[in-house]
């Protein structure tokens, strides 16, 4: 393996996958399992939006009308969490931080009840499991809730994960599996109508029949694809928080998610003592300013639900981009270009469904079938031609 960062002259592998966050390390890792060589290419693994993110698992509680091919996968991908994680450990030796004490939603003053009470209608009209509980409940379960919260929702399904964690022990697997390349992709070599190789920012190559980009809302701009099947996923910035305990457990037991004053707010707690508070949700193109009112608004909103967050320590304040994509699903399978396979578009839910994608990516590039009610749903080509012109 060349030493990280360096010039790859000659090197040829099965696989190029360009993007070393969440999405691209699990399918980099699943594909060396199958038995192919794989290079991972990125300037900054495990950093942008898997190192930013809240880690929720949370298909439930974040279910949106019209959004129910979504909910199926982001089930199915939730379903194969356990022996994701307990294959990751085994294989790396580090916990990742996988928590099942489910998530509570609340909701403070009359619309925001009647928000929480149409997001119940609309979960039991799925058939999912989700519960509504007075406030009384919901303090039995969260002592430190503000007593401004009237009711809430618990959706025991719902999980959370340290995505930090889960990157740094992926970045690892994969380190020992795969070549892992410092650099950016310059360009996808195609030639006589088929991925032939990339070309590096670094003036390396690397020659493949496959090309998996997996680039989040860098996957664009990537040169040498062409046009009419270049992935349409735009960034979507979020600022979003961590604060910290400073004495003995402060934090909820379990993720809150909060509606207040018709916006949305979550704090997800990490076993570690950590609380993450999210986020904002903006269409500013690749800024990662944080700005001063988006930190006081999610204080403001997080505080609203739990007083108690005034006494943590706020230790970091950073904005990332969700690959955001037409219909919010992702895009995931093949294209018009032979030997070129998409694995982006993730938008809210890359953490949550990293294991799906990174399966149905190793079924794709390995010629097995990938099961047809999921793959249908992510199909690239709901956008873009069957082929592109020669
Ligand atoms: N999945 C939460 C967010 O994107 O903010």
């Amino acid at each position: 393996m060349p030493a990280k960062g360096a010039d790859v002259p000659g090197e040829n592998r099965d696989v190029v996958v360009v993007g070393a966050g969440a999405i691209g390390l699990a399918a980099a890792w699943r594909l060396t399992q199958r038995g192919r060589s794989v290079a991972v290419v990125d300037p900054s693994p495990a950093s942008a939006a898997s190192h930013a993110a809240a880690g929720m698992l949370a298909p439930v509680t974040e279910v949106r009308y019209g959004e129910e091919a979504l909910l199926a996968l982001g089930i199915e991908s939730l379903h194969r969490y356990p022996s994701f994680v307990a294959e990751l450990q085994h294989a790396t030796g580090h916990d990742v931080g996988l928590r099942t004490e489910g998530t509570l939603v609340v909701a403070t003053d009359a619309g925001d009840r009647a928000m929480l009470a149409d997001l119940h209608d609309f979960q039991r009209s799925l058939g999912l499991d989700a519960n509504l509980l007075t406030s009384r409940e919901c303090r039995e379960l969260e002592p430190d809730l503000s007593p401004d919260v009237r009711c809430g929702l618990l959706a025991r399904s719902d999980h959370s994960i340290d995505n930090r964690k889960l990157a740094a022990a992926l970045l690892e697997a994969v380190e020992g599996a795969a070549m892992l390349v410092r650099d950016g992709v310059a360009a996808v070599e195609v030639e006589a109508g088929e991925v032939r190789g990339a070309t590096l920012l670094g003036g390396g190559r690397i020659t493949c029949t496959t090309v998996v980009i997996a680039a989040g809302p860098w996957s664009a701009g990537i040169e040498g694809v062409p046009e009419e099947i270049r992935p349409r996923v735009r960034p979507v910035k979020g600022e979003i928080l961590r604060l910290r305990t400073r004495g003995p457990a402060d934090l909820p037991n379990r993720s809150i998610r909060g509606i207040v004053n018709g916006r949305e707010i979550y704090l997800v707690p990490r076993c570690d003592g950590e609380l993450v508070v999210g986020a904002t949700v903006e269409e500013m193109g690749f800024d990662t300013t944080v700005r001063a009112g988006a930190v006081r608004e999610l204080l403001r909103d997080a505080r609203a639900v739990l007083p108690v967050i005034d006494e943590l320590e706020l230790v970091e304040a950073i904005a990332a981009h969700r690959p955001g994509s037409p219909d919010n699903r992702p895009m995931i399978g093949t294209t018009g270009l032979r030997g070129l396979v998409l694995a982006t578009g993730h938008y809210r839910n890359g953490i949550l469904l990293t294991p799906v994608t990174a399966d149905l990516v190793a079924d794709i590039v390995t010629g097995t079938e990938p099961d047809p009610a999921l793959s249908s749903l992510v199909s690239p080509q709901r956008f873009s031609p069957v082929a592109v012109r020669a």
